[in-house]
């Protein structure tokens, strides 16, 4: 292992053995103030047990590394330690982590043995689908590969809507209209529109209400018809949407609808009933949280009903029992916080008290998203308005047909999905399609163009590289920028994962980007001396394994042609 922050840790427990437990790597930060230096190193927690101050800890362990040549300086402001590097040591530094890999294996390690249990996506069966499925979706997945970069186990579960009284006008629909054969060619669509006209026909025929709400009943009660169609729509509806999430490199581990909870909830309402924190309101089975500001979480209708909070206490508790998690995150739209309130709330005071490992993640909306199709949004609807739209302009170039439409399918999913990630998840999106679809700027498409970019220099270049290059040649100004957004990457995939903001990888994607252009603008590295271009392309090979893992994360389609 290269890194200078490794040499520096072990320097100072070299001299001081004490801080063996306290002085790590991952304890470095950016400073505040770039002119203070590259990387600096509170020294507040070593303070107890050296027994000084945080000011005099700093000045003796600045004695450590006053002959030291990877540093141009070091620099006690106020506790903390500011580091300067020589520019070739951290060029060489930065570099060889990267390239044996050791930065990745260092990030793998933090959540090794913890897991993590993530719902998103969660679509409804029959209900329209809305936008915030696609922000759940591509915010969701990539929080899922944030935490998988790290380490941890991850289990992905697809909460979706499968049940309720929709599925009584569902059943009472397709046996009175339904077609087997269509509902095989499009169920998601099919299901939708069969939905549609049974509140079409309702309309005209009130006794269609009753009708609907008896087959819920027998749905509830076992029936075995009523059971057998539930799970066929079910079936269907899966087996749709794993096309469109097979496109965009989405999966889950487990499709475990509200149904899959219907005999949990059941459970949840005898061990209510019994518990002093609840209390019968109009009818319905309550939980009281008042005194937290919240209406009361409901825990059975008057009708005697399960609903979708009673379901989520199910589900949280079974999801305890199964894989006894260290955090547990949900991803919806910011409206559905109350309801997640009044959930976990109400799980804290029935005694569970793991309940705080659990996290709402809520985003905004998507405003002014639009398809050729018309404005029920179905997931694939955008995807394939992407494309075509990419296709028009990738019109004249002289590509393949087949690769054409592959690369274009996977330009209009990276825009897409850029353009959800690229601003804090909380904030609402004006979407745009020609912004979006735009080869400059800060899109999907600029950051997949600056890719293949690097991919094309590194297999066009002749350059061996056989051991270290001279990292004394990657010392100018425009290549030291350029490396040290690089090793800004461990610690914003730090702050990603802190406040799930994936946000934070994809303006960081962006900024390398950017670095990298400026980069090539300036510095030729076919055509150069021998050791300048290879010390160029070993730089280029690191940032081309970073720049990669960082579009994964994202889960924007990696591509080297375009
Ligand atoms: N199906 C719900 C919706 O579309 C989202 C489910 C989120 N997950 C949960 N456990 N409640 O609004």
């Amino acid at each position: 292992m290269n890194s200078i922050k490794d040499s520096v840790i072990q320097k100072i427990i070299r001299s001081f053995p004490a801080l063996k437990e306290l002085a790590s790597v991952s304890a470095f930060e950016v400073p505040k103030n770039p002119e203070f230096g590259d990387t600096a190193l509170p020294c507040f927690r070593f303070s107890a047990v050296l027994k000084k101050p945080p000011v005099a800890v700093a000045e003796e362990l600045k004695k450590i590394f006053r002959d030291d040549t990877s540093f141009e300086s070091v620099e006690n402001t106020g506790g903390y330690l500011n580091f300067k590097y020589s520019r070739k040591a951290f060029a060489e530094s930065v570099l060889s982590d990267i390239n044996d890999g050791s930065v990745f294996e260092r990030l793998k390690e933090e959540g090794s043995g913890k897991t993590m249990v993530i719902d998103y996506s969660s679509l409804n069966i029959a209900k329209e689908p809305h936008i915030g499925h696609l922000r759940s979706t591509i915010i969701g997945n990539s929080i899922y590969r944030i935490y998988d970069f790290l380490g941890w186990k991850v289990i992905r579960i697809n909460h979706l809507g499968d049940w309720g009284t929709q599925f009584g006008k569902l059943i009472y629909a397709f046996i009175s209209w339904g077609d087997e054969k269509e509902l095989g060619k499009n169920p998601v669509r099919y299901l939708q529109d069969l939905y549609v006209r049974f509140h079409k026909e309702e309309e005209n025929d009130p006794s269609l209400s009753s009708a609907a709400r008896d087959w819920f009943v027998k749905l509830e009660n076992g029936d075995p018809e009523a059971r057998k169609l539930w799970q066929r729509f079910k079936d269907y509806t899966i087996e749709g949407i794993k096309k469109t999430y097979d496109r965009i490199d989405v999966s889950f581990d487990f499709y475990r609808g509200e149904g899959y909870y219907e005999s949990g909830a059941k459970d949840v309402i005898k061990m209510v009933e019994a518990s002093p924190v609840s209390k019968i309101s109009e009818g319905a089975l309550v939980i009281d949280l008042e005194e937290y500001g919240m209406p009361p979480c409901i825990v059975r209708k008057s009708d005697g009903a399960t609903i979708y909070s009673t379901r989520d206490l199910a589900a949280a508790i079974d999801r305890h029992n199964e894989f006894g998690f260290d955090k547990m995150i949900y991803v919806t739209e910011l409206k559905q916080q109350l309801h997640f309130s009044q959930v976990f709330k109400s799980l804290e005071l029935l005694g569970y008290d793991w309940i705080k490992k659990a996290e709402h993640i809520g985003f905004g909306s998507i405003l002014g998203i639009s398809t050729r199709k018309g404005n029920v949004i179905y997931l694939e609807d955008i995807f394939d308005e992407a494309k075509s739209r990419v296709l028009d302009i990738m019109k004249d170039r002289d590509i393949d047909e087949t690769q054409k439409d592959i690369i274009a399918d996977k330009i209009g999913i990276g825009a897409v999905i850029f353009q959800d990630l690229s601003r804090s998840r909380v904030k609402n999106i004006e979407f745009d399609w020609e912004r979006v679809l735009s080869f400059d700027g800060e899109t999907g498409p600029y950051l997949q163009y600056s890719y293949v970019r690097i991919v094309n220099i590194i297999q066009k270049s002749s350059a061996v590289i056989n051991g270290m290059p001279d990292f004394s040649l990657l010392t100018d100004d425009v290549t030291y920028e350029l490396i040290k957004t690089m090793s800004y990457f461990e610690s914003k995939i730090r702050s990603a994962y802190n406040e799930h903001e994936p946000s934070v990888m994809a303006s960081y994607l962006i900024n390398l980007a950017k670095e990298f252009n400026r980069f090539y603008r300036v510095n030729r590295i076919i055509g150069e001396e021998n050791d300048v271009s290879e010390s160029r392309i070993f730089l280029l090979i690191a940032l081309e394994s970073l720049y990669r893992r960082c579009l994964q994360i994202l889960n924007i389609p990696v591509i080297d042609k375009m």
